[in-house]
């Protein structure tokens, strides 16, 4: 497999390192290393990181913006309607698809770990099959979870336990749930009640979209803390969205999230499309709808960042970005404290390497050489410029490189480079 120095690193800790990567390992990372043997990569002083971590999309519906028709209200339920007719006769190969090409996007911006929701309760099994087939297909490239999502519910659809039994037994990593979209309490109840039974028959991680609406009783979470602790599934569910607990009153919030916190849970916050979605009917003042990203994170819970839907029936926008996310999050969230940028950045990585089960994560010597390059000299500057990852490294192979955009400005006879970054002259 051969040897790859590269020199001239920046670590997140502020440190300068060369890393020699030997046979797919960090071999060695010390001040200077010299290699006669290896093919070098001088980085020039960029921020070299673990890959970004994608936890939360929903790859069967991404790219089909507009088909069959644009949500027009841009509402969650419309999106939900246009995705009914969307599936209808979809094929596989179109799946595969637009799937490949998001997950490309993805490397290309520096991710290298991504976890998809898929449609399980698709009665023809189409999305399932294509998903799966895809993360076969592009393991060179990323590794890929794929949750068996019951996006018509498990007891609102006909054949909902199983159909998403099924897309389990087919090769889901993950079991996924819809408890608030249920038609009763009592429902959203035997909908988490038959997540965890799978969970512990199939010893699957779960992953369930939590009270993704603005009801203040919709406290479907509080379920998922109890029964984590009570089957000892500690550090194994995530909870994506709970969009829900910005509107409770803090009393209950408060009791909510040391719950949350015992039982170890992952929260996915998602900020494109809940910025967009929640609270939208609210008139104004308009609630923000999202979740308590900075009490959470205070409590000491692993909190992550998704970009969930990309250019689909609930977000027409988005092209794969986990620091475009992290961007925007400090802005919606509230996140822009100078100690809460490391946060954030903690969210598109470790935290979210946490949430996937990711063993030998991270650039330290034995593990696997699995790192990106950015066109930026902090974290800080990576986030606030959505930095561009110039080499994508993967088991110690480059699979991505990007050359950055070139901008010259001309005042009368002088001209010279413009590359937005802070430089030691700006006092
Ligand atoms: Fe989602």
């Amino acid at each position: 497999m051969g040897k790859l120095l590269v020199k001239n690193c920046l670590l997140r800790d502020g440190s300068k390192k060369d890393i020699l990567i030997e046979d797919g390992i960090f071999k060695h990372i010390s001040d200077t290393i010299i290699d006669v043997d290896a093919k070098i990569v001088d980085v020039e002083g960029n921020l070299v990181t673990p890959p970004f971590c994608d936890v939360h999309l929903h790859l069967d519906a991404a790219l089909s913006v507009g088909k069959p028709r644009y949500n027009m209200d841009g509402t969650l339920i419309e999106g939900i309607k246009i995705w009914g007719e969307r599936k209808k006769g979809l094929s596989k190969e179109i799946v595969k698809k637009n799937a490949i090409d998001v997950i490309e996007w993805e490397v290309a911006n520096g991710s290298m770990f991504l976890r998809t929701h898929v449609d399980a309760t698709d009665i023809t099994g189409v999305v399932v099959d294509a998903l799966l087939e895809v993360k076969d297909e592009v393991k060179d490239i990323a590794d890929l979870q794929v949750v068996a999502f019951p996006q018509d519910c498990i007891y609102t659809s006909p054949d909902g336990e199983r159909l998403v039994e099924e897309a389990i037994r087919k090769g889901c990593d993950v079991v996924g749930g819809l408890p608030y979209m249920e038609f009763c309490p009592i429902d959203g109840y035997n909908d988490l009640k038959f997540v965890f039974d799978m969970a512990e028959k199939y010893g699957c991680l779960v992953d369930v979209h939590c009270d993704e609406n603005t009801d203040d009783q919709s406290r479907y979470i509080e379920y998922m803390a109890r029964e984590t602790i009570v089957r000892g599934l500690e550090g194994r569910v995530t909870a994506s969205h709970a969009t829900a607990m910005h509107n409770y009153n803090n009393d209950f919030a408060g009791k909510l999230i040391g719950n949350i916190k015992r039982a170890e849970m992952n929260i996915v916050t998602n900020p494109f499309a809940n910025s967009c979605l929640q609270n939208r009917t609210d008139g104004y003042p308009r609630r923000r709808g999202h979740t308590r990203v900075d009490e959470l994170v205070a409590a000491g819970v692993n909190v992550c960042i998704g970009s969930d839907d990309i250019m689909d029936p609930w977000y027409p926008m988005g092209k794969g970005s986990p620091l475009a996310g992290a961007n925007l999050l400090a802005n919606y969230a509230q996140l822009s404290g100078y100690s809460q940028v490391p946060q954030l950045f903690d969210m598109i990585t470790v935290n979210s390497a946490k949430t996937m089960c990711i063993e030998d994560y991270g650039i330290k010597e034995g593990n696997t050489a699995n790192m990106v390059v950015l066109d930026a000299n902090s974290e800080f500057d990576a986030i606030r410029l959505i930095a561009e990852a110039l080499f994508v490294i993967r088991k110690g192979q480059i699979i991505s490189r990007t050359v950055p955009a070139v901008r010259e400005i001309t005042i009368g006879e002088e001209r010279h480079k413009i590359d937005f970054k802070l430089k030691e002259d700006n006092l």
